[in-house]
């Protein structure tokens, strides 16, 4: 019995010894002197020992036990400190470290440009409208006068899902959707991607921004577009810019233009953004073909309109000086910060 206690006290020592963690100890204590700990079952069954024989193998047991117990609280108290030490040597907080600032971003250069155009119509009394991006050839095309076999609907410039479906190629067919769905009098603009199947270059992009606008009265004449964009201009670009218009050809408008505004860099004398030409080359625009408002449900003897559309980046390029679009899409903060 003295040899068997003797070897447990040997085996429970050794464990705590090797004892690497809080939880392994409690288990070496557990298997010793807990409930059905060795000992403590050494001690239960000290019945079947000789009178003399119980006080002795008794106090063994239970000086073995002390020992146990203060050798564990020992081993307690330094595992518990190696765990401090170990947590100060990882988690140590060096002060003279560059504080990690959270950086603030900024809207981007085509976002500037949307809202400050959204801003100058809204305070000439127009409404914002929103159209899909996946769009139904029908609105795209149909509605807006373009007749089956017209250029544009050619598989090499305008993306298609079906025969019937497309990546709108102009914001466009959402005067289609807003005339259907109102009455004039109608003011809106629609800014918005537009998709159209070209190679990546310096000025072109398969996705790119177009902002659209329509007014839809009773008696509104090329005149009345001619103020609105010259208003609009001056606005955006500069009061001394002046606007001309070139006459063109949209399916959608009858007369069509194209309106250049002079160069708000160089005032018209000729530079690099303008190509020396003193002019810049802004939109297509139009009084509505009567076909266009009749599609849509709109009486062309009593009502007519005008309309727009203008690409966001090339007004973005020549106002920041960007000369390369793809610039605009890489997201490289570097650059967008500058704006
Ligand atoms: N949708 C034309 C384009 O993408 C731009 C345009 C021209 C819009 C004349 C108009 C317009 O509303 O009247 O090139």
């Amino acid at each position: 019995m003295k040899e068997q206690i003797q070897q447990i006290k040997e085996n429970a020592i050794k464990e705590i010894k090797l004892a690497e963690d809080l939880k392994t100890l409690e288990d070496v204590r557990v298997k010793y002197s807990g409930k059905k700990g060795e000992l403590t079952l050494l001690l239960r069954g000290m019945g079947s020992l000789s009178k003399e024989e119980r006080p002795v193998i008794g106090a063994m047991v239970n000086e073995v036990r002390d020992e146990l117990e203060s050798l564990i609280v020992e081993k307690e108290k330094e595992l518990k400190r190696a765990e401090i030490e170990k947590k100060l040597l990882t988690e140590n907080i060096d002060v003279t470290m560059k504080s990690n600032r959270q950086k603030i971003g900024s809207l981007h250069p085509i976002m500037q440009i949307i809202d400050e155009v959204e801003e100058i119509f809204l305070g000439m009394g127009y409404q914002i409208a929103d159209g899909p991006e996946v769009e139904k050839a029908i609105y795209n095309f149909d509605k807006l006068n373009t007749p089956k076999d017209h250029p544009a609907r050619d598989v090499q410039d305008t993306f298609y899902i079906t025969d019937d479906i497309v990546l709108r190629s102009q914001t466009s067919p959402v005067q289609a959707r807003v005339m259907e769905n109102s009455k004039p009098p109608i003011k809106i603009i629609c800014p918005g991607k537009v998709y159209r199947s070209d190679a990546v270059d310096p000025t072109h992009s398969p996705v790119f921004h177009q902002i659209e606008g329509l007014v839809v009265d009773k008696n509104i004449s090329m005149a009345d577009l001619k103020g609105t964009l010259e208003m609009f201009a001056k606005k955006c670009l500069g009061k001394n810019t002046k606007i001309r218009f070139r006459p063109h050809h949209f399916p959608f408008t009858e007369p069509s233009a194209e309106a250049d505004v002079s160069c708000f860099v160089c005032g018209g004398k000729g530079c690099r953004v303008c190509k020396n030409e003193g002019w810049i080359e802004l939109l297509g625009c139009g009084v509505v073909h009567p076909n266009v408002l009749e599609n849509c449900g709109i009486d062309s003897k009593i009502y007519s309109g005008f309309a727009f559309g203008f690409g966001v980046e090339r007004i973005a390029m020549a106002k920041f000086g960007i000369d390369d679009m793809r610039l605009l899409y890489e997201n490289d903060v570097r650059f967008l910060k500058q704006f």
